[in-house]
């Protein structure tokens, strides 16, 4: 997998945010990737353009030496999102069937793969559920249950044990290092710092929608040191902050703090995810600002499928 000059964008002029403002990332087959960085970084925009859910503002993206989302290559790669859009009203068993169809599985290997993987994620007691009934970490088992399923070659996994209790954690870093072990590569989206020291053979580090460090995790923590004071070091030596500005989405400090903080560009949320609470009313002091002006018309989104249903 190669990522060159990788720029993201989104929205216009004022409104417009850089995700990503040229990446450059070659993991090799059989290892396992780690991308760390802080909230916003970049890391999940990386991963969909990677997987071809967003089309790239410039730059090149290659999976197995092909354009992403290319007919064929898609069934090669495994992908548990950072928040998993299942259908409401299916049932795991469901979800798994039509993951697998989607993949090229069908018939026995398929009924067997399923039953294996509801086991595996311990999702049996709650076959009888629909996927909206399932808790946070039950839907991240199936999440992770549909990317294993039909034991692909590349496994991108964004975030895979951030719901999990203690032992479906390790269960899944099992599961991570028996795919390596078949030679799969798995790239891995974690904030869990020792997670990610246990499990990866080399991390990339983003800040600000640019690699700051990008290495064999034995060299950064070379001399016994900490992967979480490592971490820290390199992001305060690239700026600190979050690495974006309000309306730049990127390389400016953290913006001044504002009894109203100026209201970034909205994500568009897929149509799958119930809209955000209306946030509460921050006591806000008299004479209370000017309603925002009616936004521009914003150009549509890139479309962002569900995973399980993206071509
Ligand atoms: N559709 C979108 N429209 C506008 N801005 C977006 C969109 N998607 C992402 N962004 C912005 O791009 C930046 C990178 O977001 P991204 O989701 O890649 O971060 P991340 O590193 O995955 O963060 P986290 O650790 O919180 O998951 C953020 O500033 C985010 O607000
Ligand atoms: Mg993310």
């Amino acid at each position: 997998m190669e990522i060159v000059g990788l720029q993201q964008r989104f929205g216009k002029r004022a409104r417009m945010v850089t995700a990503l403002a040229g990446v450059d990332l070659r993991v090799q087959r059989g290892e396992i990737f780690g991308l760390l960085g802080r909230n916003g970084a970049g890391k999940t925009t990386l991963v969909k353009a990677l997987l071809g859910l967003l089309r790239p503002s410039s730059g090149t993206v290659r999976v197995f030496g092909r354009e992403p989302g290319e007919a064929g290559a898609r069934a090669r790669i495994g992908y548990s999102p950072e928040e998993p859009g299942f259908p409401r009203y299916l049932y795991p068993r469901q979800i798994l069937e039509l993951c697998g169809a989607l993949n090229g599985m069908s018939g026995a290997a398929l009924a067997a793969a399923v039953e294996r993987q509801l086991a595996s994620s311990e999702l049996q007691s709650v076959a009888g559920r629909q996927a909206r009934q399932l808790s946070k970490g039950m839907a991240q088992r199936l999440s992770l249950a549909q990317a294993f399923l039909h034991e692909p070659e590349l496994l991108v996994l964004d975030e895979p044990t951030a719901d999990l209790d203690p032992i479906g954690r390790r269960q899944v870093r099992d599961l991570i290092v028996a795919a390596r072990a078949r030679g799969a590569t798995v790239l891995l989206n974690s904030h869990l710092l020792s997670e990610v020291e246990r499990l990866c053979d080399r991390v990339a580090i983003i800040h600000g929608g640019r690699v700051i460090r990008e290495g064999a995790i034995g060299d950064l923590l070379a001399g016994d040191r900490e992967l979480e004071d490592v971490f820290i070091e390199l992001i305060e030596g690239a700026g600190g902050g979050t690495g974006y500005g309000p309306a730049q989405g990127w390389a400016s400090p953290l913006p001044p703090q504002q009894p109203a903080a100026p209201s970034q560009p909205a994500a568009a949320l897929p149509p799958w995810q119930a809209a955000p609470p209306p946030s509460p009313a921050p006591p806000s002091p008299a004479p209370s600002p000017p309603p925002p002006s009616p936004a521009p018309p914003s150009p549509a989104p890139p479309t962002e499928h569900p995973p399980w249903l993206a071509p």
